[in-house]
């Protein structure tokens, strides 16, 4: 058996972190951390013979712990991953896994030192349309991949759209806006949907209405090598919640539309591919299921794990892109290339 502790017990976490670690068979989530007393009173409620403390190293010193699951806000991910990784824990982290590059590289260097996993939640690879177009590329369906938008509009930050709570989302434990929030999803999305190769530049204009702290939209433009292109549009400016995406290769064009999903070849026709619907909140228990799968496996395989050395790669370039979005907006919008 594994004994995990999740450090941060809000939406995510009781909605579906709980429920994805029930559908391992070998893991036993033990403890929560949670500085809310409503919050550990909430895991009492929700899991039987839970222990709760208000305080990380407290946990860490109270419980064997073999992993830790960290689902705070994002400013607290990087130093409580650090310190779980101190005390000998495995760590899966939400994301985004950190929100500077000295701090990824300290917890790359902590996990690797310690010969412990590192990864962070990257739960829309396993969205079932997202997993039905990456094995329709790998398939060949639409040739050589050319061109993918994907598309997040929102009427505001989650939690805050369904009135849950969430209100971090647009403060300093944040990190920063729309780019943090939704940008991280999509920035691991496009890498490996383009194949795993890694950005070679990005641009991008980011804005902030007069009433938000943070930037409520993003509109990014990367630029993969072979002149292979990423857009994505992210808003909290939104009239209408909707999550849409489009690929074209040399061979078909793929339509995403919440859980439609079209395939039109070159020919002209077209193939609708029924997919069973899956719940479209903030969520997502059945995707953070496959995640635990994954970090589980990963625990089990050891520093040698194929799937932690590529969830790292794709946080690496998530960071990357996040940061160099920034700087682009900052100088007007204009490529920048990534180093
Ligand atoms: N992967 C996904 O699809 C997905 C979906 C939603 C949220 N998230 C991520 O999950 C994390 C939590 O989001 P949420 O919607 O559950 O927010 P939330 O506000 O519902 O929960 C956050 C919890 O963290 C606790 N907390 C605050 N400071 C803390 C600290 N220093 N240490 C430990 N816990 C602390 C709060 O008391 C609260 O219970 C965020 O990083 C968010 O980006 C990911």
């Amino acid at each position: 058996m594994l004994r995990g502790a999740i450090s941060g017990f809000g939406e995510v976490a009781a909605h579906a972190h709980v429920a994805g670690w029930r559908t391992r068979p070998e893991v036993n989530i033990v403890a929560i951390h949670d500085p809310i007393s409503a919050r550990r009173h909430h895991a009492i409620r929700l899991i039987p013979n839970i222990r709760v403390y208000d305080d990380l190293e407290l946990m860490l010193d109270g419980e064997r712990l073999d992993f830790v699951d960290v689902a705070s806000p994002p400013a607290y991910h990087a130093a409580a991953a650090l310190t779980a990784l101190a005390a000998g824990a495995h760590v899966l982290v939400e994301k985004p896994l950190s929100l500077a590059a000295g701090e990824f590289e300290a917890l790359r260097a902590a996990a690797s030192s310690r010969g412990r996993v590192l990864m962070c939640v990257h739960n829309w690879k396993h969205a079932a349309v997202y997993r039905l177009a990456h094995d329709l590329i790998g398939a060949g369906r639409l040739g050589e991949i050319r061109y993918l938008a994907l598309d997040r509009l929102r009427t505001a930050p989650a939690g805050m759209e369904t009135g849950t709570g969430g209100g971090w989302r647009l403060g300093e434990a944040a990190g920063g806006g729309i780019l943090v929030d939704h940008g991280w999803h999509v920035f691991y999305l496009m890498r490996w949907l383009m194949g795993g190769l890694d950005p070679a530049a990005v641009g991008a204009f980011l804005g902030a209405s007069a009433a938000a702290p943070v930037e409520d939209v993003a509109d990014l433009r990367v630029i993969f090598p072979g002149d292979r292109i990423a857009a994505a549009h992210l808003s909290w400016r939104s009239p209408v919640r909707r999550t849409r995406a489009m690929l074209y290769g040399s061979e078909g064009a793929l339509e995403i539309d919440g859980d439609r999903v079209v395939l039109t070849g070159r020919c002209g026709s077209s193939e609708d591919f029924p997919l069973t619907p899956e719940a479209d909140d903030s969520y997502h228990p059945a995707w953070f299921a496959r995640m635990a799968a994954d970090f589980e496996r990963a625990v089990l395989e050891g520093l040698e794990s194929a799937v932690a050395a590529e969830n790292l790669a794709e946080a690496r370039a998530a960071l990357a892109l996040t940061l160099g979005a920034r700087e682009s907006s900052r100088q007007g919008g204009g490529q920048l290339k990534l180093a």
